[in-house]
Formats: structure tokens, sequence, C-alpha cells
């Protein structure tokens, strides 16, 4: 009797245990998998040097060229924007077919070559495993932490797109846009108000052009300081290719960008307009004075961007070539 009741105490015991164990996994593994199919560890079993590949060519990268850290910023925009985050930025036109990235809106995207490095590499590791769409996030991600900026880590397993047109990349917000229509563009995606200007300091890395920029120089602009103006227009003077930074450290991700604004040396319209109306302007001041706010801010809209309009094995694949679909 007295042996008995212990074995099955033991047994219920166990039972117990295990049950409890099955549930802390299904809440695990909810926790892993995102109702998007995403997962931190997706790449675990079949392509576990997944990180630390990208990681180091990405730092190679930008210690030869510190502007590239923006360039692969400012393309994990473009791709999640466009057609969800299913590296459609990537694909190289073709005779039947003009892509995004040939786009006036492709405004001088760079970086692809880095994207194709890396992709080599994995194809050599785990041929077929890894998807553009993921490189281009991971990317971008340990593009800002090397440029000085926070870490924060991604789920993955985003498929790749099978479609890149230059007509959709009108879905792009405009360097002319104002508050409104920015919140607009942003809100149909997801966004809050204070994620998007959470995500418009991106442009504390890099530079635009003059063509997006010079027809604020046309007319007197209350929001824009004079002497600023004056280097504008000196700039500009090279032609519509000249560069000009978005701010004074154009190759580190620090919250000076929001500075700037406060100085009303905003380089796009569609930068100082985050400082000149009301309702975003307590965010900027509020991003200038205290950066941590902003990284911490910054990183979740990120990953959120990170999310937008992601594809699944039935409407994706995992591209052999990041330039062109399988
Ligand atoms: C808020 C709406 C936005 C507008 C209207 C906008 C527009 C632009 C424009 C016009 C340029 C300059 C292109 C050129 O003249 O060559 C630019 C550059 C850039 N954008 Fe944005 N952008 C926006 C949001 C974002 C977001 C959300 C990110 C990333 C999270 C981003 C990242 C960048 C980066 C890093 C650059 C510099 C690129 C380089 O130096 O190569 N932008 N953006
Ligand atoms: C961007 O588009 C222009 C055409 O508007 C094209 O000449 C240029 O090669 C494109 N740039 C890239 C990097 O694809
Ligand atoms: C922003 O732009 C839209 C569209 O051009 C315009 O209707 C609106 O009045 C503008 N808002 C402000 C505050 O200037």
């Amino acid at each position: 009797m007295q042996p008995k009741a212990s074995v099955r105490l033991r047994t219920m015991a166990i039972a117990n245990l295990l049950s409890v164990f099955l549930v802390m996994e299904i809440i695990a593994s909810g926790f892993r998998f995102g109702a998007n199919g995403l997962s931190m560890n997706y790449y675990i079993m079949n392509c576990p040097f997944v990180d630390p590949i990208v990681k180091n060519t990405v730092q190679r990268a930008l210690q030869s060229d510190p502007t590239l850290a923006a360039g692969l910023v400012r393309m994990h925009f473009h791709d999640c924007f466009i057609e969800g985050c299913d590296g459609s930025v990537l694909i190289d036109s073709t005779k039947g077919n003009t892509a995004e990235k040939d786009s006036p809106a492709n405004l001088s995207l760079r970086g692809y070559e880095v994207i194709d490095d890396i992709k080599d590499q994995l194809e050599d590791q785990c041929p077929g495993v890894v998807s553009c769409a993921d490189i281009v996030a991971m990317a971008a991600r340990d593009a800002v932490f090397f440029a000085g900026g926070p870490f924060y880590d991604i789920p993955k397993g985003r498929m790749d797109g099978r479609r890149s047109k230059i007509e959709d990349t009108i879905n792009l917000p405009f360097p002319t846009f104002n508050a409104s229509e920015l919140i607009r563009a942003f809100g149909q995606r997801g966004f809050s108000v204070q994620e998007m200007v959470a995500l418009s300091g991106a442009h504390t890395l890099g530079a635009a052009r003059c063509a997006s920029f010079k027809q604020r120089l046309t007319s007197p602009d209350p929001t824009l300081d004079s002497s600023f103006a004056q280097t504008l227009s000196k700039t500009c003077s090279a032609g519509d290719n000249a560069e000009q930074p978005f701010d004074v450290t154009r190759n580190t991700f620090d919250n000076v960008y929001f500075n700037s604004l406060v100085r009303k040396n905003g380089l796009l319209f569609s930068d100082q307009t985050l400082y000149a109306t009301a309702k975003t302007k307590g965010i900027v001041n509020g991003y200038a004075m205290n950066q941590a706010m902003f990284f911490l801010d910054f990183q979740q809209a990120m990953v959120k961007m990170g999310t937008l309009g992601v594809k699944d094995g039935s409407t994706g694949e995992v591209r052999v070539d990041c330039r062109k679909i399988n």
C-alpha cells in the first residue's frame, strides 16, 4: 500500500511537472513565433552563424566606408514601406519590368553590394535558407549599432517577394510632406505620431541631395535658419546632386538631428515641419533633450517597421540571388 501510493503520488507529480513544462513551452513558442510567423531564433537550426556573418560583413563595410550605415538603414525603410519587408527594393529591372530601384524615388539608395556580399557568404554556409528581406533587416540593425546607436534584436523569417515595380514607389513619403501628411502616411501603416517622429530620427545618419530640398530656398521660410539657408544655397550651387548632411555628425547615430530641428537647421521640409507643428514639436524637444528616450523609441519603432507586410512561404520565397526572383 505504502510504496504504491507514493509511486502514484510521484507519477502524478511528474505528470504535473510535465504539463507545467508543456504550458511553459507553448507560452515560450507563442512568444517566439509572433502572429506574423517571425521568430527570434528562426535560423538557429538551419543557419546558426547568420548573425555573426551579417555583423562582421556590415562592420567591415562601415570601416571602409562609414557613410554606408545610412544607406543600409534607408534601404530597410524603403523595402518595408513598399510591398512590405520582402526584399523588393533589391530586385534589378529586367526587359519586361522596371523595378522599384529605378524610380527617381530610389533617390540614391546605397549599400546593395553589402547585401550581395552577405548573401554570397550565407549561400556558401547554408544555401537557400536566409531570405534577402531578413538580410536587409539585420544589416540595418547592425548599421545602427556600429554607427553608435542602440542594439536591438529582431525577429526573422521574412520571405522574399516576387514583385518590384517602379510605380509602387509612389507610396513613399515625399520630402515636401507637412506634418499632417507624414502623420497620415505613417498612420496608414499603423504607426503613432511618436513612432513617426522617432523613425524620422534615422536622418541622424546620412545626407540628402540638393534636389530633395532646393524648393525650400525659393521663398523666405521662417522655419529655416537664415545662415543655414545660405549654407544650403552654397551646396546647391554645385548642382542637384550635391550632398548636404542631415546633421553635423552624419556618420554617428545620435540625437543631434533633433537638436538641429530645434535650431531651425532641419534639412528637408519634412524634417523641419516636425518642429514647426504643435503636434510633433514636443516630441522633438523630448528627443533633443533625452537621447536615451530617442534610442528606446527608435528601436521599438524599427522592430515594428520590420514586420510590415511580411510574407510567408505561400506568398514568398527565399531568393537565391537577391537581385532576381527565383
Ligand atoms: C518621414 C518621412 C521620410 C521622408 C520624407 C524621407 C525622405 C528622405 C529623402 C528625400 C532623403 C534624401 C535622398 C537624397 O536626396 O538622396 C532621405 C535620406 C535618408 N533617409 Fe529618409 N525619409 C523619411 C523617413 C525615413 C525613415 C523612416 C528612415 C529609416 C528608418 C529614413 C532613413 C534615411 C536615411 C538613413 C537617409 C540618408 C541616406 C544616405 O545618406 O545615403 N528616412 N530620406
Ligand atoms: C536610380 O534610378 C535612376 C533612374 O531614375 C537610375 O539611373 C539609377 O541607376 C538608380 N540607382 C540605383 C542605385 O539603382
Ligand atoms: C498639409 O498638406 C495638405 C495637403 O497638401 C494640406 O491640405 C494641409 O492644409 C497642410 N497642412 C498644413 C498644416 O499646412
